[in-house]
């Protein structure tokens, strides 16, 4: 038992996808797996494990922003041995040319929150992906044909900015968009040696101001999960 999670050791498997969204995690472990179990209720921050294909696999939510990801992500690598994690997120597009329901994979996420100066004595850590899982994610969404952009992410620790215009810095320097969470999972991961990689689908757009219906988001959810699925083994 953690903190926070309120697994026993062992309910936890070593690839786990985590999502902002605790009913998104329940959504993709009814929807994916056989034989799921409930290990997490604890602030209704649903966890559960199952199989896919023969493999175990948990699916873990970490609520929004770094501050209570990186509780999660802390938790299952260091309580309950997590290797691998992979996070299936939604993002906000930065270029015109990242679309509605694309996926996003973050290749770096850079960040306006202050935990990166913190860790670092002031100094900036360069957050990246693992070059395994990125490859293995790019090389499967393109052969199904998903409509896969690789680049570098933002996460921001503002949802409701003061400036409305402050977004384009990040769009002039090639970011392709931003979320809230990926910037600590990069970091949390090179700390303790384990694996990780973003998956996201562009859920709004911050340079058309669109932006797809809760309902709308579930079912665009899918092939992502696919993509991460296939992360598996
Ligand atoms: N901003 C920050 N986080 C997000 C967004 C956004 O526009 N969309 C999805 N996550």
């Amino acid at each position: 038992m953690s903190i926070h999670i309120g697994a026993k050791p062992g309910d936890i498997a070593e690839t786990v996808f985590i999502a902002g969204d605790p009913l998104r995690a329940k959504y993709m472990a009814n929807k994916y797996l056989s034989d799921v179990s409930c290990y997490n209720e604890v602030r209704g921050m649903y966890g559960y494990t199952g199989n896919y294909q023969g493999k175990r696999i948990s699916v873990q939510g970490t609520g929004m922003g770094i501050p209570s990801t990186a509780i999660y992500v802390n938790e299952l690598i260091r309580e309950y041995q997590v290797k691998t994690l992979v996070r299936i997120g939604s993002c906000g597009s930065l270029q015109p040319h990242i679309k509605l329901y694309d996926l996003v994979v973050g290749m770096s996420a850079s960040t306006d929150s202050s935990i990166n100066k913190l860790q670092f004595n002031g100094m900036d850590f360069a957050a990246c992906a693992d070059f395994g899982l990125l490859h293995k994610a790019y090389t499967f969404a393109e052969q199904q044909k998903f409509p896969v952009k690789v680049g570098h992410i933002l996460s921001t620790d503002v949802f409701y900015d003061e400036d409305p215009e402050a977004w384009k810095l990040w769009s002039r320097y090639g970011v392709l968009a931003v979320e809230m969470e990926s910037n600590c999972l990069y970091t949390l991961a090179a700390k303790y040696g384990i694996q990780a990689l973003s998956l996201l689908t562009v859920s709004d757009s911050l340079v058309t101001k669109e932006a797809i219906s809760s309902e709308e988001r579930e079912k665009s959810f899918d092939q992502m999960m696919q993509t991460a699925l296939s992360l598996l083994g």
